[in-house]
């Protein structure tokens, strides 16, 4: 939520490397952005409402400048405005500031420094003021005094002209610290400086950097220097580009072809582990948000159905209800594809309030979820960059599958099943694959509802098919339980109202067929998704049977059918409205 970015070296068009950063992080939040630098020994500011995407090269060509941050906003306090959105200057034009995050006690201090002065609605504009109230005592003890007023969640970036520094501080919100040759760049997300560098130090909770000639890193609270290690990143600054396709999201979709295999090509010692956990724990419980989340849901079937083994689910934002039921010997599995949702955090800091371990099962290395747990594993399916989840989703899938089968002593069994269902999602993955889909979408793109079923594990995949609907096409979704309908919703279904079934070639598949059924004889229009075709079907999107994992497969033509529906009626799919691809408030 929001992407920060701020550069200091031996370049003079820092401004027009912000922008390139902040483009490469549209996807944190696209509802304005802005720029700040120092020129002739003062800041310059530039700010406007809109997409940092349509800023033209050359915009900032004129800059002559080596130190410069900036913002793309996803707004939480505050309107869409040029005013609200950042940098903000402090009052006297010395400090500016970008900030992620949010500064909960922000009314109280707005009220002492004086709230007539402020010329923006948000909570960031006490920072760069809280900073300027100290300046005398030099930048960086400024920064640091004014870190001790703030409460809540944030990562900022300040800079100041006289000494020529940046300075940034991270408490619950991302920030990380690319490394060049006499170049610094410090980013919420390392596809921001990809480009230039893959040898990132990362900044923990409570940490703060402050470079000029070279980055120097404390503790915040006791202000002690502390040591940071180079790490280099694998990805490839191709791997965040859109490449042929015209938008990430589809890009994302067709990486399916090969993520799945590296979701489960993990080194056995870390499965094991991971087994040995899940069975020694006394209440296991998984959690996540939105995607993340029905995939926790889906692993609950998987360890049921397959290692026969009780967990619990709940969604990271319901899950400090639970402290009740967590002790020394609980074990939560959180699972989230950035690694930085702040009610993922939230969920972990409960656990660990209570002694629990807590296991991760991300995308992003380095994150704050990572760093924060026991223990990882990785997914390796690069960086996601549409707001929709689409290749980690699967590749979560994956993981948690063959958990379940190790746990079950069948990891051979599980592998091969999913080496099997890689195989065969790379060959549907064909043109004539989405040419078929996108003539579906076709008919369907004008529906104001639809709805889809599934029952067993693919129950969570029609939650988590009517999220990928609602959230790039703005059509009404909703997914259900088969066997629910007829408690209550398929009083919603009329002639032509577009539902999706999903089959699996399974023990329910029988009740799903009546299911099915029942909503044809209201009028429904189906879409049946599945390996076997039935006559109930208007439209059959044949899937291969992949047995446990036909989770995994049925999600995959839900994905692109949300993808050209929003397309068709004229929505871009990368960046939906009122979202933001990591969501790192509560
Ligand atoms: O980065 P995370 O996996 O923790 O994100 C969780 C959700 O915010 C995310 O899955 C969201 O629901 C997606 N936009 C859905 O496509």
């Amino acid at each position: 939520m929001c992407g920060i970015f701020g550069y200091v070296g031996k370049r003079d068009n820092a401004a027009t490397l912000v922008v390139d950063g902040l483009k490469k992080l549209e996807y944190r939040g696209y509802d304005s952005w802005g720029v700040s630098w120092c020129e002739s020994g003062e800041l310059k500011v530039k700010k406007s409402v809109g997409k940092i995407s349509d800023v033209t090269e050359g915009e900032f060509s004129e800059v002559n400048s080596s130190l410069a941050i900036g913002h793309s906003r996803w707004a939480t306090h505050g309107g869409v405005t040029e005013a609200n959105a950042h940098p903000h200057l402090s009052f006297g034009g010395k400090v500016a500031v970008v900030h992620n995050g949010i500064i909960e006690n922000y009314l109280e201090l707005r009220k002492e420094i004086g709230e007539d002065k402020f010329v923006s609605d948000t909570d960031t504009e006490v920072i760069p003021n809280l900073i300027e109230k100290y300046l005398d005592e030099g930048f960086e003890e400024a920064c640091k005094k004014a870190i001790a007023h703030l409460e809540g969640r944030f990562a900022f970036v300040a800079i100041e002209c006289d000494s020529h520094k940046i300075i940034g501080a991270r408490r619950g919100s991302p920030l990380i610290l690319g490394v060049a040759n006499g170049e610094y760049f410090l980013a919420s997300d390392i596809p921001a400086f990809l480009e230039s560098t893959n040898i990132v130090n990362y900044i923990d909770d409570g940490e703060m950097v402050v470079i000029d000639k070279k980055p120097r890193f404390y503790s915040i609270e006791d202000n002690i220097a502390i040591g940071k290690r180079d790490v280099e990143i694998e990805w490839e600054a191709e791997n965040a580009e859109k490449g042929e396709f015209d938008h990430f999201m589809l890009k994302e979709i067709m990486e399916q072809k090969d993520t799945i295999r590296r979701a489960i090509n993990q080194d056995e010692k870390e499965i094991k582990r991971v087994v040995e956990e899940i069975k020694k724990c006394r209440g296991c419980f998984f959690s996540g948000c939105g995607t993340a989340g029905k995939v926790c849901m889906t692993a609950e079937y998987f360890l049921s159905v397959i290692a026969k083994r009780h967990v619990n689910f709940a969604p990271a934002s319901e899950f400090p209800i639970y402290h009740h039921f967590l002790r020394s010997e609980s074990l939560l599995i959180v699972v989230s594809q950035s690694g930085e949702t702040a009610d993922v955090l939230e969920a972990m800091e409960v656990a660990k309030s209570k002694g629990a371990k807590v296991l991760s099962i991300v995308n992003v290395k380095g994150s704050s979820i990572a760093r924060n747990s026991d223990f990882s594993l990785f997914i390796n399916a690069g960086p996601e960059k549409a707001v929709a989840s689409t290749k980690a989703a699967t590749s979560q899938l994956a993981l948690l599958m063959l958990i379940a089968y190790a746990i079950d002593g069948r990891l051979e069994e599980g592998k091969q099943i999913l080496v099997e269902t890689a195989s065969k999602i790379n060959d549907m993955l064909n043109p004539r694959f989405l040419t078929y889909i996108k003539r579906v979408a076709k008919k369907i793109k004008s529906a104001e509802n639809s709805y889809i079923i599934g029952k067993a594990s693919n129950y969570p995949m029609a939650l988590e098919a009517a999220i990928k609907i609602q959230e790039v096409s703005y059509v009404h979704a909703e997914g259900f339980a088969g066997g629910e309908l007829k408690h209550g919703p398929i009083a919603l279904i009329s002639e032509g109202t577009p539902c999706i079934a999903l089959f699996a070639n399974d023990e329910v598949k029988k009740d799903m067929l009546s299911n099915t059924i029942e909503l044809k004889a209201r009028g429904a229009y189906i879409i049946g998704i599945g390996p076997e075709k039935f006559d109930v079907f208007d439209e059959w999107i044949k899937v291969p049977d992949c047995l446990h994992a036909s989770p995994i497969a049925n999600l995959i033509p839900v994905q692109i059918l949300a993808y050209y529906l929003a397309t068709l009626r004229g929505c871009n799919p990368d960046m939906p409205r009122n979202l933001a691809k990591s969501v790192t408030v509560k």
